[in-house]
């Protein structure tokens, strides 16, 4: 089995529907450890209450699922992209009704969760995305609930995955997650051994996250002036915006309305921003 280096040796095509059906097709899943990962069964085995409701996203062959099937959860859901790999899953799952399987776009799913379960899901996804993914976390998560799972913490040559690093995950989480636990995984597969880190963030249920979505921003100089104007409005604890200048995640403690932001970004006519629901 391949891990690590990537599958795929060159990544210009979008990492869309048709480019994670492709690999499931053609069986290019050298992520796939054909087993839950040690640190993830290790946190599940302590788990006590079998009535949480646990999401698994971009859940591939998802072994958790199985696992905690295994263990007695019966309010499971997993989702993929990939419509090859979840008609297999529906197969896989058809004798139970403890797994709701959903084929669709993790950005667009709607619910409440107590725990959602990472695993080498957020690597996937290009970096441009991942202050939508903090913020899309936090929205599905119920009062107090948790992500658990692994992170990368290293940089790759060919992408995806994508690296990273404690810094930059303490950086893009600190706001909207307590952090129960960031540390190096003592009980990766061998190959990951010490580069991927186990976590267990809270949800911060008092600090309200937004996303919305820019245009006319076209660089990081242009970002440093509407962050700090931003920064600016009461209430409002920290403000990112992704590297492709498209996103912008507010974390506050109260809500910030559309219109505040508007008024905000009316300096530069260039500029538009909508609400990401
Ligand atoms: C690297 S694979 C990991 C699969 C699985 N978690 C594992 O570890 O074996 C990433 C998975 O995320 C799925 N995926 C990518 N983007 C997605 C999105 N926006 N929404 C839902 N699933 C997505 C892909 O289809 C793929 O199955």
């Amino acid at each position: 089995m391949e891990d690590i280096t990537c599958c795929v040796k060159s990544c210009e095509k979008p990492l869309d529907q048709s480019y994670w059906d492709l690999q499931y097709q053609s069986e290019t899943t050298g992520w796939d450890l054909g087993t839950i990962s040690p640190p993830i069964k290790a946190y599940v085995d302590q788990l006590k209450d079998t009535t949480i409701s646990v999401l698994i996203p971009g859940c591939g062959n998802t072994y958790e699922a199985e696992y905690l099937l295994e263990k007695g959860f019966a309010n499971i859901t997993v989702i993929d992209i990939a419509p090859t790999l979840v008609e297999k899953l529906k197969e896989k799952f058809k004798n139970t009704t403890a797994i709701r399987i959903i084929q669709g776009d993790f950005f667009e799913h709607k619910g409440s969760y107590d725990l959602i379960l990472e695993q080498t899901f957020f690597c996937a996804l290009p970096p441009q995305m991942r202050q939508k993914y903090v913020w899309k976390m936090h929205h599905l998560l119920s009062k107090n609930g948790k992500i658990a799972g692994l992170l990368f913490n290293r940089s790759f040559e060919v992408s995806p995955p994508f690296g990273g690093s404690k810094t930059e995950y303490e950086q893009l989480f600190s706001e909207a997650f307590h952090f129960k636990i960031l540390e190096t995984s003592y009980n990766s597969v061998t190959p990951r051994a010490q580069s991927e880190l186990f976590f267990v963030f809270e949800k911060k249920s008092e600090v309200i996250v937004q996303c919305f979505a820019l245009s006319g921003i076209t660089c990081s100089n242009c970002t440093k002036t509407v962050l700090q104007k931003i920064g600016a409005i009461t209430g409002v604890i920290n403000a990112q915006i992704n590297s492709t200048f498209t996103d912008l995640i507010v974390m506050s403690t109260n809500e910030i309305s559309l219109g505040q932001l508007k008024e905000v970004l009316a300096y530069e006519p260039e500029y538009s921003i909508a609400l990401v629901d």
